[in-house]
């Protein structure tokens, strides 16, 4: 049984998230929590704020109202930089900065003034051979670049972690293997991840909890079994059916 008092790792209060004009709400009155330790997996069509509501959480974007929580704390009052090492994000694209992977990694520590004693240790994290450290991070193959990518993020010992897409651009193998990385992390680390994707097989094997984002608002929250077995809203069904756009089966 889940302490009911347990401070939530990120916490949503009736969010409103604006752009251009106050027409179009990207965000409409989100609200949820999301229990420390647990994998959320965010399911929507394309254009319902998914990254929206991811970049909330680190402060590369502000509510226009309503509150966002981290650990116990509004966003708005956590010192920008102590923010941005609790709360690590990673995105789909994997893009290399110039040099090698070694420098990748490096630069990553760097931005969050962090030390690392070894960087063979983060290689051995996302499963890379460490002789990849001296090779030019452009040229390396969409899978290894975005697990690069990751082990950028997995410098900074974030608590929680923030997931984008991550393997969009990945086949189904080198997918499989990320998802196995971020369950091994999950388990080592006791981290909180918030995982948009829309490979709703993915949203289905990594999700304890699972919310449908839809026009700006979270239409379902469930645990993930129920959401995909059993959902509550007809919009739901329609989603998992693919009547929706933005669903997909891998
Ligand atoms: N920086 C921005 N400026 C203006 N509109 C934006 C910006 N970022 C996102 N949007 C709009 O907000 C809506 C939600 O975008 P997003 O959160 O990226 O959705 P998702 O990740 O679910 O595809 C979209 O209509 C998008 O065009
Ligand atoms: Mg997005």
């Amino acid at each position: 049984m889940k302490e009911e008092k347990e401070t939530a790792a990120v916490e949503f209060k009736q969010v409103e998230k604006y752009y251009q004009n106050k027409e179009q709400k990207v965000l409409n009155g989100v609200s949820g929590s999301v229990p420390k330790g647990s994998i959320l997996t965010l399911v929507g069509p394309s254009g319902s704020g998914k990254s929206t509501l991811l970049s909330l959480c680190n402060l590369l974007i502000t509510p226009d109202a309503g509150q966002v929580w981290i650990n116990g704390k509004e966003v708005r009052s956590w010192d920008v930089n102590q923010l941005r090492k609790y709360v690590g994000l990673a995105f789909q694209s994997g893009t290399m900065l110039p040099g090698t992977v070694e420098d990748n990694i490096v630069h990553a520590a760097r931005l969050h003034h962090f030390e690392i004693d070894r960087v063979e240790k983060f290689m051995e994290r996302v499963h890379l051979p460490t002789s990849l450290l001296k090779q030019n991070a452009q040229e390396l193959s969409g899978g290894q670049k975005q697990r690069v990518a990751l082990a950028r993020t997995l410098v900074n010992p974030s608590a929680i972690l923030l997931l984008d897409e991550i393997t969009s651009a990945l086949d189904i193998s080198a997918a499989r293997e990320i998802e196995q990385l971020i369950s091994d992390i999950h388990e080592r680390d006791q981290k909180t991840i918030l995982w948009v994707t829309h490979d709703l097989d993915q949203a289905k094997r990594m999700g304890e909890w699972t919310w449908l984002l839809a026009e700006g608002q979270v239409v379902e929250a469930a645990d993930t079994h129920s959401f995909f077995h059993h959902p509550k809203e007809e919009l739901t069904y329609r989603f998992l059916r693919g009547e929706l756009s933005g669903g997909q089966r891998s």
